[in-house]
């Protein structure tokens, strides 16, 4: 059987696997029925992004068939009380794409939960009101700029949370955000600590980097906080397996890292998982803050 391309070892004995393999192939022969806590990724999204290899500009109708190939596989090493986190955004010209796909899974998953990632935003001091830790405009993040006079600019994308029954129980609070009015603390028998559900609009910056080619050598990355976002709500203490069919330059890994659990990936593109083993060899390597004590899950599955 074919040897994981790269291997690696964290600080709570995590372990991450990388495969260098098509992840349909890789998740029908690799991984076992039920094996996975959670998915998540971010696919091609078809719409001509200059890949090293992946060519990503085929007939819809054969895309979504694909997508819809990759959903049951998901469907199938995913355990019943799984999720997966689909990263998906379009195109101003064409913005039915995260939508066409989000039909075709329906076929086999619940939608428990629509998140929008929101890269940019634009907040007026005069729309806040009276908030005292806002002094004045606010405008922050990267969005994508638009020329012309159709399209607003592409300040956000999609995250689908697919469930296999939609009742998936989720540890909100992990994710959560302190209360802007303290006085909200013990008002409500449920509100016992500085801490309210985020909601679904999360704001996600890319980490700032000086070099592209060399820390980002990739068209089309998510940020290192999504993955780990996602993790976090879905729960650590219930998570020992991640799975990301789309690794690309390895953000998933290292945010499994991060948390300590351990991670599987698949990717086509050498070039793509030899950056992202080097990204992994060097967050292993770097001196860490002192971590807080990580909820543990159960022992690895058979599958590591
Ligand atoms: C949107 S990118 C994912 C980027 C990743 N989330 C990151 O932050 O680095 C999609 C990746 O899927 C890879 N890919 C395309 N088809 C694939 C397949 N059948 N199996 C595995 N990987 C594939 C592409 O090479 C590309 O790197």
């Amino acid at each position: 059987m074919k040897a994981p391309y790269y291997v690696a070892t964290g600080s709570h004995n995590e372990i991450v696997m990388l495969y260098l393999e098509d992840c349909i192939e890789g998740m029908g022969k690799r991984l076992q029925k039920g094996s996975v806590d959670i998915v998540v990724t971010s696919p091609p999204y078809n719409i001509g992004v200059p890949y090293n290899s992946y060519q990503d500009q085929v007939p819809r109708k054969d895309y979504l068939a694909w997508i819809e190939k990759v959903g049951e596989k998901i469907l199938r090493v995913l355990n019943d009380d799984g999720s997966f986190f689909l990263n998906v955004g379009g195109t101003p010209s064409d913005p039915w794409i995260p939508f066409d796909i989000a039909q075709r899974l329906r076929r086999h998953f619940a939608l428990q939960n629509v998140i929008h990632w929101v890269k940019s935003i634009a907040i007026g001091k005069g729309d806040v009101g009276n908030y005292p830790n806002i002094t004045g405009d606010i405008a922050v993040g990267h969005y994508k700029p638009i020329a012309g006079q159709r399209f607003l600019h592409d300040c956000h994308e999609y995250i689908f949370h697919f469930t296999k029954t939609g009742r998936v129980p989720l540890d909100r609070l992990a994710v959560g955000v302190p209360y802007q009015d303290k006085s909200n603390i013990g008002r409500w028998n449920r509100a016992k600590q500085d801490k309210r559900c985020r909601g679904n609009t999360w704001f996600i910056p890319y980490e700032t980097i000086r070099d592209r080619e060399r820390e980002r050598p990739h068209p089309s990355t998510f940020p290192i906080g999504l993955p780990e976002m996602c993790i976090k709500l879905h729960g650590l203490i219930r998570t020992r397996v991640v799975l990301d069919p789309f690794m690309g330059i390895g953000s998933t890994a290292l945010a499994c890292l991060r948390l300590g659990v351990s991670c599987i990936g698949f990717e086509i593109d050498q070039k793509y998982l030899d950056v992202a083993s080097r990204r992994i060899r060097s967050y292993l390597d770097s001196p860490k803050p002192s971590r807080l004590s990580l909820p543990q899950a159960e022992p690895s599955p058979a599958t590591l």
